[in-house]
């Protein structure tokens, strides 16, 4: 399928989703994200995809935010659709994919960029990074999962200050903070994605989808983590990458999981 605001590419197991509106510094606009909906879609549905990166074209942005030229003039009600819609369609959906998801963040994650990132499964960033949540600047909170997600990566305090004040903090201090699991140069930035989607892929695709939503589980308001720890590990001992994993190791020998 071809868009117009993002690329999408499928090689070796990995599927790079790259927001391609340089000039926009990657703002995510009402197009671009219905575009990356059907992206991550597409991805998680196919079984050769083992792990999805997102990324930012250009060397400047990963995403500077959401399209603020859209909304400028919305009124209460569109401003909560906006939100609604937007963290169904695309944050949320990515947060909860069965597909591990990687945020290569390479400039810019600013507002909406920031969410995006957050919601994937984690993220590296290149030593040029800049990350925020400068929503209070313009008169509104960050609407898409932002008040949410950030506490729970950087802790309450942390959180509370970035988004009073406004700022950007760089690929150290996001380090620091736990916010981004490791920092390369721009150069190392896909490779090291790479590097570790391969890691991940020579481990089972179920198991991993499993762990996934027995983590977001405990993030998950209403939700018991720890049953749905206990009910997630029990299926597993019902399928074919459970035989797999534990026969190769008993022959001792590699894995080679079916993923089912
Ligand atoms: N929405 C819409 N357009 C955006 C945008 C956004 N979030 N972020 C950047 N752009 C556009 C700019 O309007 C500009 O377009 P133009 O060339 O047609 O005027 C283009 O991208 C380049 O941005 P510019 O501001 O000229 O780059 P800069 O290097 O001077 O500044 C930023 C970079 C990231 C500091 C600045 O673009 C910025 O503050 N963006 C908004 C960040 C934000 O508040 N995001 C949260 C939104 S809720």
């Amino acid at each position: 399928m071809s868009y117009t605001n993002i690329l999408s590419d499928q090689k070796g197991g990995i599927t790079t989703i790259t927001v391609n509106r340089p000039l926009k510094l990657n703002a995510l606009n009402t197009e671009t994200i219905a575009e990356l909906h059907e992206a991550f879609k597409s991805a998680d549905n196919d079984s050769s995809t083992k792990v999805i990166i997102i990324t930012g074209s250009g060397e400047k942005a990963f995403v500077a935010g959401a399209d603020i030229s859209e909304f400028a003039d919305f009124s209460v009600s569109e401003g909560a659709e906006l939100a609604r819609k937007g963290q169904a369609v695309l944050f949320d959906f990515v947060a909860n994919l069965s597909t591990p998801v990687i945020a290569a963040v390479n400039g810019f994650a600013l507002g909406g960029g920031l969410e995006l990132a957050m919601a994937a499964h984690f993220r590296i960033a290149s030593d040029n990074a800049r990350m925020g949540l400068p929503e209070v600047s313009l008169g509104v909170i960050p609407g898409y999962g932002g008040t949410q997600r950030l506490p729970q990566l950087v802790g309450k305090g942390r959180a509370m200050e970035m988004i009073m004040t406004a700022g950007m903090i760089d690929a150290n201090a996001a380090l620091d903070y736990g916010l981004v699991n490791h920092t390369v140069t721009q150069e190392e930035l896909l490779p090291l994605a790479q590097k570790i989607a391969g890691k991940i892929m020579r481990n089972s695709s179920v198991a991993i989808a499993s762990a996934i939503k027995a983590i977001n589980a405990g993030y998950t308001d209403g939700v018991n983590g720890f049953q749905a720890e206990i009910d997630a590990f029990g299926d597993c001992f019902g399928t074919e990458d459970f035989t797999e994993g534990t026969t190769a190791f008993l022959e001792k020998r590699k894995a080679n999981f079916p993923g089912k």
